[in-house]
């Protein structure tokens, strides 16, 4: 009987042993199945236990039960190990240098849109807004509806829609024609004070020199309880300026008309079409740039907020318009050809981020 006994501690000492040796997950799986295989020798002592008298069994039994769990949690623990190890090895040899200088024959640039949306984004993040997104997908609630832009109403044909297939219930999706849903969608989820820009890519069916079907715009929005058209005359103005980096930049509020927006205006800035090209920031021409108005109190309520409580702008510019008239770039379309040679000559350095005080470009 103490002879089994023993027997068994070598035993287990020996396993254990060979647990502890086993330098990779492989050569533990051996280890594993010599010992709790199906033919493993703690497996064939268990199956021994059948043809053993009746007092021996009461020993071994329980000894050869603690046995194969001492030695399955080895096994675990040893597992565990074993998997650390490895992917630290794994880590370190997929280890990148993030401070190795860019190799010249791959020398990537920042696409214009990328970096006017950069700079962009750098202006009004200093006037206190956040940027705020929403899906390229939209119901038409959230793309004419809550805007204020019924069925029937003729600003639906302007905007050259998109429209999905028919859903069960006889309603479509759209493309969004304008990131102006984004407004609605910020109202539902925000209580005032709001201030967000909403970038993003916009689409209408059109293509021409100046027009693609996929372009980007930039939304903002200003909502609390005092906000008013001197607000959104400073802050368009001082974008403006900033943007365009010219500091007397004359500019223009026209009249205008959105369905979303009450009054409504056009912003126009001074600029010069002499020799075929535009400059801006000198001569007596106008260029309209961007739309803007007092938000509708139509549309502050469909955003699920009270009109008589609250009140505030809104703008939409286009992004690509703006990379065009800053950067000297005459045809729309070139921008989403991919062409390399355009990329190269158009293109931003990855290295010169825009900051307010670094210089936006
Ligand atoms: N959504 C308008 C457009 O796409 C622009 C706009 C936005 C006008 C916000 C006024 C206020 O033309």
């Amino acid at each position: 009987m103490t002879g089994a006994t023993e027997q068994l501690e070598k035993l287990e000492q020996e396993i254990l042993a060979a647990v502890s040796g086993a330098g990779d997950e492989r050569t533990l799986e051996d280890v594993r199945v010599s010992a709790l295989g199906k033919k493993g020798s703690v497996s064939l002592l268990m199956k021994g236990l059948g043809g053993m008298e009746p007092e021996e069994r009461k020993l071994m039994g329980p000894a050869l039960n603690g046995l194969k769990n001492k030695i399955g949690d080895a096994i675990a623990d040893r597992q565990g190990a074993l998997h650390e190890v490895a992917l630290e090895a794994r880590l370190a040899g997929e280890r990148i240098d993030v401070t190795l200088p860019v190799r010249p024959e791959r020398k990537g640039t920042i696409h214009p849109v990328s970096q006017v949306l950069d700079e962009v984004v750098q202006i009004f993040g200093d006037m206190g807004f956040a940027v705020a997104e929403g899906p390229h997908i939209e119901t038409d609630f959230y793309n004419f509806e809550a805007l204020n832009i019924p069925a029937e109403h003729p600003a639906r044909q302007e905007h050259d829609t998109f429209y999905f297939n028919e859903r069960e219930d006889g309603s479509r999706m759209v493309l969004r024609t304008h990131t102006s849903p984004v407004q609605i969608r910020t109202m539902e989820k925000q209580e005032p004070p709001i201030r967000i820009i909403a970038p993003g890519r916009t689409y209408r069916c059109d293509s021409d020199q100046t027009h693609t079907p996929m372009f980007h715009q930039i939304e903002g929005l200003v909502i609390d309880e005092t906000t008013h058209l001197g607000h959104l005359k400073w802050c368009l103005e001082e974008f403006c300026k900033a943007f365009f980096e010219v500091n007397d930049l004359k500019m223009r509020f026209r009249a205008s008309h959105f369905p979303f927006t009450e009054p409504s205006m056009e912003v126009d800035i001074g600029c010069s079409f002499d020799d075929g090209k535009v400059q801006i920031g000198v001569g007596d021409d106008w260029l309209e740039i961007l739309g803007s108005g007092m938000v509708h109190p139509y549309v502050i309520r469909a955003g699920g907020l009270d009109p008589d409580r609250y009140q505030g702008f809104a703008f939409g510019m286009g992004l690509d318009r703006l990379a065009m008239l800053k950067y000297g770039i005459s045809d729309l379309r070139a921008f989403f050809e991919a062409d390399l040679r355009w990329l190269r000559h158009y293109g931003f350095s990855a290295l010169a981020q825009p900051t307010l005080p670094g210089g936006l470009s």
